[in-house]
């Protein structure tokens, strides 16, 4: 049995949900090995209701749970900044809380093959408050960058998986070795990684990888990268495909523990939108990215098979149903968000198992 903590979190992130929260809810009906608990209070909506952005229910149910299904945080219509300042906080406490220190980011490209971005969640730039110094204006701001020579081999480790999956596709390593002394740690694990794992990771710079990444009409299929280069590459490779909704995100512990808490965190990649909350016009294919991943995770859940099928039903989407706004050429006809959703689940049911 797979428990999902349900944490919807703040403008469309909990909208974006809704398809695969209802097929889930189905599932679980139809006897699935599968539970859903929430939806529990986080970001901004969690503040207004709890004055906490992660109250310690919703904590308390993580640690009940086997993995996190969540939509984005941060700005909310109705609930100001100035109030609730940073909501993002709650995101990068839970990664911490549960270890889970490995961020891997599917963007779907339509027409060409997916890219997949590895990257650390935890650690290095995303370290967690006791490598930071606030400023109060006068003393300066202190942001340590530490990592851990394990932790890098880590990353390489997955990024190899995922480089063998796509055979035939460029992995990048990418960093700042000019000016970094952790970007230069990061480049000699990549050329060991490319003798031990047999994936050939090809190290570019951050700067140059951008360019390419805007430039060059092939991507790379993986690109393994620090924290804070891979959030920014992973928003450049989203332009590429055509909008940021795109992207599911997974963030994992690599050890996959159970019994002891969530081993991972499911989401949409774009962020929360206020000013298009409740149109219901946002594109939820990231959301049905994010739970294909998750049904890949589960071990309970992979034995479905079903990762393979909603992935599959993603992409016949695209071909049967009018684009989301986001993607749709200037007057073209559109679907709204429940349309869309209606093609997924169409496309899914009409699919013989495979
Ligand atoms: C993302 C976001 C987060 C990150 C923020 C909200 C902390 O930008 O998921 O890409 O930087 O990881
Ligand atoms: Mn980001």
């Amino acid at each position: 049995m797979t428990t999902i903590a349900l944490l919807p979190g703040d403008g469309i992130g909990s909208e974006i949900l809704d398809g695969p929260v209802a097929w889930l809810r189905q599932l679980e009906r139809d006897g699935a090995p599968v539970r859903l608990t929430g939806p529990w209070p986080y970001g901004s909506t969690g503040w207004r209701e709890t004055g906490s952005t992660l109250p310690a229910e919703t904590i308390a149910a993580c640690r009940e749970a086997d993995v996190i299904l969540s939509g984005s945080v941060g700005a909310h219509p109705g609930i100001s900044p100035a109030d609730c300042p940073n909501p993002e906080a709650a995101l990068i406490r839970l990664r911490h809380l549960f270890d889970l220190r490995v961020s891997v980011r599917t963007v779907l490209v339509p027409g060409a093959d997916d890219v997949i971005i590895v990257r650390n969640i935890t650690g290095g730039a995303y370290a967690g408050p006791d490598q930071r110094v606030e400023s109060d204006g006068l003393q300066p701001a202190v942001d340590r960058v530490v990592l851990e020579p394990a932790r890098v081999r880590e990353i390489f480790e997955i990024a190899a998986e995922h480089a063998r999956a796509h055979p035939g596709r460029r992995a990048i390593s990418v960093d700042k070795a000019s000016v970094f002394a952790t970007s230069r740690l990061w480049r000699r694990v990549a050329a060991e990684a490319s003798a031990a794992s047999g994936v050939t990771f090809t190290s570019v710079n951050v700067d140059r990888a951008a360019y390419e990444l805007v430039r060059h009409e092939e991507l790379p299929g993986v690109i393994v990268t620090e924290g804070i280069f891979g959030d920014i590459l992973s928003d450049i490779v989203c332009a590429r495909a055509g909008s940021p909704a795109l992207c599911g995100s997974a963030t994992i512990n690599p050890d996959h523990p159970l019994g002891s808490g969530v081993s991972a965190l499911f989401e949409p990649a774009h962020g929360t939108s206020p000013h298009r909350t409740g149109t219901r016009r946002s594109n939820p294919v990231g959301a049905w990215l994010a739970l294909a991943d998750l049904f890949a995770w589960c071990p309970d859940l992979a034995a479905l098979g079903l990762a393979g099928r909603i992935r599959r039903a993603i992409e016949v989407a695209f071909m049967t149903s009018p684009p989301t706004y986001d993607l749709a050429a200037p007057g073209a006809a559109t679907a709204d968000m429940d349309e869309f959703n209606q093609h997924v689940l169409a496309s899914f049911a009409a699919e013989e198992p495979r």
